[in-house]
């Protein structure tokens, strides 16, 4: 199933009231969101139409979220319509919390990871954030230095990050192609573990080419097939979870349902 086709589906099966876009080149992505959305891309050139209300913002990621107030946007008390649609006092008017993120911006593992610790401050642990590109299906694709068409850099290496230092994370890799997407599950918009360890980690992860791409990654072996995330049973219990604010007490139940499709 091609990446576009599974995002289509999961904005379907998810129901997310919000879409943030990392990373928005010609708009073909950002095409499949009919809700209040934010768009973020230094040199888009959208040539697709786009069906939402879209604040699209021509800046990099960093850039974006060090701006005050970056997803004032997405405040339903912005729009009588869309506060209408939600029947949470706190969603009106607080901090927006992001629902649905696609993470494709710069495909840099320290510009991926940035993106996800400036996501995950926004998100929730209800909350799905995706990342493009985690399965290159080659060295050459995988190089920090482009020279082939399809180019994933070495992004695949912040899921390995994110299993060894956040356990707290539920990080599912899916079998979509070109290149491959990982869903995480469980944000934690208070964790700092991720930026107390980013020089370090920097450090450890910055290396120059051929990048050693573990064979686990280039085979997908531990990889899930998109139909059948897409058709799984929690998704319901998910956005429900979403919607009403559930503590993150009731992550562990949910966590074990995801859980159990990587197995
Ligand atoms: C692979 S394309 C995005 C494709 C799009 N999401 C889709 O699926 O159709 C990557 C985009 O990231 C943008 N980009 C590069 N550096 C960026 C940065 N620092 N912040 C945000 N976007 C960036 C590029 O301009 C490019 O348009």
């Amino acid at each position: 199933m091609h990446r576009h086709d599974f995002l289509r589906q999961l904005h379907h099966v998810y129901k997310p009231h919000n879409y943030l876009e990392i990373g928005v080149n010609d708009g073909r992505s950002l095409a499949l969101s009919r809700v209040a959305s934010v768009a973020v891309d230094p040199a888009f050139k959208v040539v697709t139409d786009i069906s939402c209300d879209v604040h699209l913002v021509k800046a990099t990621s960093d850039d974006f979220f060090a701006r005050k107030d970056p997803l004032l946007h997405l405040r339903p008390g912005r729009n009588p319509f869309r506060a209408f649609a939600r029947k949470d006092p706190l969603a009106w008017f607080g901090d927006p919390v992001l629902e649905l993120s696609f993470i494709d911006g710069m495909h840099l593992f320290e510009y991926a990871l940035r993106d996800f610790i400036n996501v995950e401050k926004h998100s929730r642990w209800s909350s799905v954030i995706v990342l493009d590109d985690m399965l290159p299906r080659s060295v050459d694709e995988a190089a920090r230095d482009r020279h082939t068409d399809a180019w994933t850099g070495d992004v695949y290496k912040v899921a390995t990050v994110l299993r060894q230092h956040r356990p707290d994370l539920l990080v599912v890799p899916v079998d979509t192609s070109p290149t491959g997407v990982v869903l995480v599950f469980g944000a934690d918009p208070d964790s700092t573990v991720l930026r107390d360890q980013y020089d370090s980690l920097l450090t450890e992860y910055v290396v120059p080419d051929p990048q050693d791409v573990p064979d686990e990654v280039l085979t997908r072996k531990t990889a899930v097939a998109p139909e059948a995330i897409l058709r799984a049973d929690f998704w319901p219990a998910l956005s429900r979870a979403r919607n009403v604010r559930r503590p993150r007490s009731a992550y562990a139940a949910l966590r074990r349902r995801i859980e159990s499709l990587t197995e």
